[in-house]
């Protein structure tokens, strides 16, 4: 038995669809009631609190494997350590990591703390497979087009630097291909990139010729920054890793594009134009919000 935890999330959704494609028995977990009665029919789920040991032991017993996701808040070392001492304690066999891009480089913000909770699997005895993504264009999505819409604009200090974006979609079909045949991913670390190194004005570039409209992206400096991310009710510690992780893109070193995702899923990852050509309608000004 496979067990998606995070369900309710931006990835775990995600893997959780992927799973479904392949018609193999999986469980989902969920914290909320609310949110397991939202999962797609038929789909079976558990819950459970990554806080609360008791519960992550029933949510276990019996699973083979786990795919691992958890909100980016510092607690997620503490959180997935719990579920990996669950899995220790219950005989599951394989976890399937989700980490992040910088956690075998970057010593801060994010990516630092998923490299924690990497550490202590690799020293569980647990086969493990962990998958170190880069940013997703999910982001441009949820953070750049509520000022698109109201704005023709987005902001951010990155200035020309270029990072490999990625769809969720790809992290989630690179996760089941590691929870569907687990031996032939164990002890592996994918690090995985989008097809196109993009700075974040052609990414405006190619929203405006998407759309039919000019958008642009502004540079403003990290203070501006920060202020804004903090008159917005931001906790500190968020603005800071925010700012943080764009010191590691603005480093050129989420710039890459390599094979290990084209390889892993063997095919072409999805494309920025296919990611906003789909989700064009929500950078126009009358888009309903979510
Ligand atoms: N966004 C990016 O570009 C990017 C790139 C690379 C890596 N990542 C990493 O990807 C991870 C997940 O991102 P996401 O966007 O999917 O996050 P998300 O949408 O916030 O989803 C997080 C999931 O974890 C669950 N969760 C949180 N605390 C829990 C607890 N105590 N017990 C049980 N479940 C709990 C949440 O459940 P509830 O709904 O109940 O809160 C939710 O289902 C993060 O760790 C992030 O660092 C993100």
């Amino acid at each position: 038995m496979i067990l998606i935890t995070g369900a309710s999330g931006t990835v775990g959704r995600a893997v959780l669809e992927e799973m479904r494609k392949t018609g193999e028995p999986f469980k989902a977990m969920y914290r909320s009631e609310n949110d397991a009665k939202k999962a797609p029919a038929g789909t079976a789920s558990v819950m459970a609190d990554f806080a609360d040991k008791d519960s992550l032991n029933k949510a276990v017993a019996g699973v083979n494997t786990i795919f691992l996701v958890c909100s980016p808040i510092p607690q997620l070392v503490e959180l997935e350590g719990n579920v990996i001492e669950a899995c220790t304690k219950n005989g599951v066999r394989h976890i399937v990591l989700n980490s992040a891009l910088g956690a075998g480089d970057y010593p801060k913000s994010f990516p630092s703390w998923h490299r924690k909770v990497e550490d202590k699997l690799m020293n569980s005895g647990l086969s493990y497979t962990i998958l170190r993504p880069n940013g997703f264009f999910q982001n441009i999505v949820a953070y750049n087009a509520p000022t698109i819409r109201t704005q023709g604009a987005f902001y951010a200090g990155m200035g020309n630097a270029k990072t490999s974006l990625l769809d969720v979609r790809d992290v989630a079909a690179a996760a089941v291909k590691a929870l569907s045949s687990p031996e032939d991913h164990s002890g592996k670390t994918y690090e995985l990139m989008g097809p196109e190194a993009l700075s974040n004005d052609e990414i405006a570039r190619r929203i405006s010729r998407i759309i039919g409209r000019e958008v642009k992206y502004v540079d403003i400096p990290e203070e501006a920054q920060r202020k804004t991310m903090l008159d917005a009710g931001m906790p500190e510690w968020q603005v800071t890793a925010l700012l943080d992780l764009q010191a590691y893109y603005v480093s050129g070193k989420c710039a890459a594009v390599t094979e290990v995702l084209p390889d892993l899923l063997g095919r072409a990852p999805i494309t920025v134009d296919q990611f906003l050509n789909e989700n064009k309608e929500s950078f126009h000004s009358h888009a309903a919000v979510a």
